[in-house]
């Protein structure tokens, strides 16, 4: 028996998870909430072949970069799962895992964008509820976590927070389970997901109005399923039906519904990033969402082909279409998987812009590709995973000529990727 042997180990590197690895003996462990060169002792909870995981009791020799947590909730929450490193360290492990973790594929500078806030920059947050209870969950569980604050959230939303909260206390709630608040600019949605109207709902309007004027708007959404938080049944209470805001010189409208980037000011990074690729030619977009990119890539490009699968996102890129005037924008609504193949045989050096979904991108679209003409692609990822895979099934015809994170969500281990490939030229063609 192995389990509860307690042992001591050195972590030497972290992984492409954020957990801690130590090599021993022939046998690699893995423990969370540690740090590069840091003594620990642990305990092997799990252990298969050469590998085992390890459960941390005590830091015996603490790195020199950890800092204290600002949070208080921080361990049970589990949602900020590096808040423990400071962000310029947090940004050197996120580098150089990712050089690791490409190192077949890509040996140049790893070229890393901070994010303007490491706090308060959240400017979407879901919290559960449960009659009187309101929070955020503990890591991979459904309990919840009573807070008062989230460090990194706006604190727009913490006031909705708070304001909700002491609604739910007030009045006898056995219908809402989820709270869900957006802030763009000063503009709030506060949407209740529930299984029925709750009541007094015009005390909750009230207070709202009270702290933001006209600044807000109120939603219901029915939701009976516990596998997803929103449904598609909505009711408008009162207040803004949408935010109007602008990126980039953009002007676009965030419904509650809409898909947006959580993190403002990355976000706009990212999309400058891209746009210093784009140039006058023809633009052929995967994955497009409500269609902020390709309005953004709209401005320079050509032509911007955008495909999108979500019937409600399609729609609010139209609207943004229609109202940035930018006619050399077509909105594709479809499964990127059976139209991005037509369109990357069509255009001659086309430049292909992809966004996928933490799956990544479908089989059929890499064969397309291989067989294309497309000379550029430009691959947003926020997954390291389906990335890798990715570039793999495409690295005999391309390679990768910049490879960029962004700090999208600072206090945790996620990373976003932005990596540009080039085709190899082929003398004999
Ligand atoms: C990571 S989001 C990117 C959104 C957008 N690029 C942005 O920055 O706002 C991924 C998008 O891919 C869409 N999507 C997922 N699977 C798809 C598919 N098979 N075909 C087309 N779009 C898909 C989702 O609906 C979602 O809007």
């Amino acid at each position: 028996m192995c389990y509860y042997i307690s042992m001591k180990l050195q972590i030497d590197e972290i992984n492409i998870n954020g957990e801690g690895l130590s090599h021993f003996e022939g046998k690699k462990y893995c423990t969370c909430g540690v740090l590069p060169g840091e003594i620990i002792e642990g305990t092997i909870q799990k252990e298969t072949g050469n590998f085992a995981e390890i459960k941390l009791n005590k830091i015996i020799e603490p790195s020199l970069k950890r800092v204290e947590p600002k949070c208080k909730w921080c361990e049970s929450c589990g949602g900020c799962d590096f808040m423990f490193v400071n962000e310029d360290c947090a940004l050197e492990i996120k580098k150089k895992t990712i050089q690791k973790y490409f190192e077949n594929f890509y040996s140049g500078d790893v070229v890393t964008h901070y994010s303007p806030k490491t706090t308060r920059y959240r400017n979407k947050v879901s919290f559960v509820i449960n009659g009187k209870k309101i929070g955020l969950t503990r890591k991979k569980s459904n309990e919840i976590i009573e807070i008062n604050d989230c460090l990194v959230a706006k604190e727009e939303i913490i006031k909705v927070f708070k304001i909700v909260k002491s609604y739910i206390v007030k009045n006898e709630n056995s219908t809402i389970n989820h709270l869900v608040v957006r802030v763009i600019d000063d503009k709030i949605s506060v949407v209740l997901v529930c299984k029925n109207t709750p009541k007094n709902l015009d005390f909750l309007a009230n207070e709202l109005k009270k702290a933001f004027e006209e600044k807000f708007g109120l939603f219901l959404n029915f939701n009976t399923s516990s596998a997803y938080i929103l449904s598609e049944n909505w009711k408008y209470v009162c207040g803004q039906k949408e935010i109007i805001s602008t990126s980039l010189g953009v002007k676009f409208f965030a419904k509650p519904h809409s898909f947006m980037q959580i993190n403002d000011g990355v976000r706009d990074k990212i999309y400058k990033r891209v746009l210093q690729e784009i140039d006058g030619g023809i633009v052929i977009e995967g994955y497009s969402g409500a269609g902020l990119l390709s309005a953004v890539m709209a401005k320079r490009a050509k032509q911007v082909y955008a495909v999108e699968i979500n019937k409600t996102a399609n729609l609010d890129a139209e609207k943004l279409k229609a109202e940035n005037n930018l006619n050399n924008l077509i909105n594709l609504n479809g499964d990127c998987a059976t139209i991005l193949p037509k369109l990357v045989n069509e255009f001659l050096d086309a430049t292909f812009v992809i966004d996928p979904p933490r799956s990544g991108i479908d089989r059929k679209i890499i064969d397309a590709i291989l067989t294309s003409n497309v000379k550029k692609i430009i691959y947003i990822s926020c997954n390291p995973y389906t990335l890798k895979q990715n570039i793999y099934l495409l690295k005999d015809k391309f390679s990768i000529t910049h490879f960029e994170i962004f700090d999208i969500f600072p206090q945790t281990f996620n990373i976003e990727s932005l990596v540009i490939m080039r085709k190899i030229s082929n003398h004999f063609e």
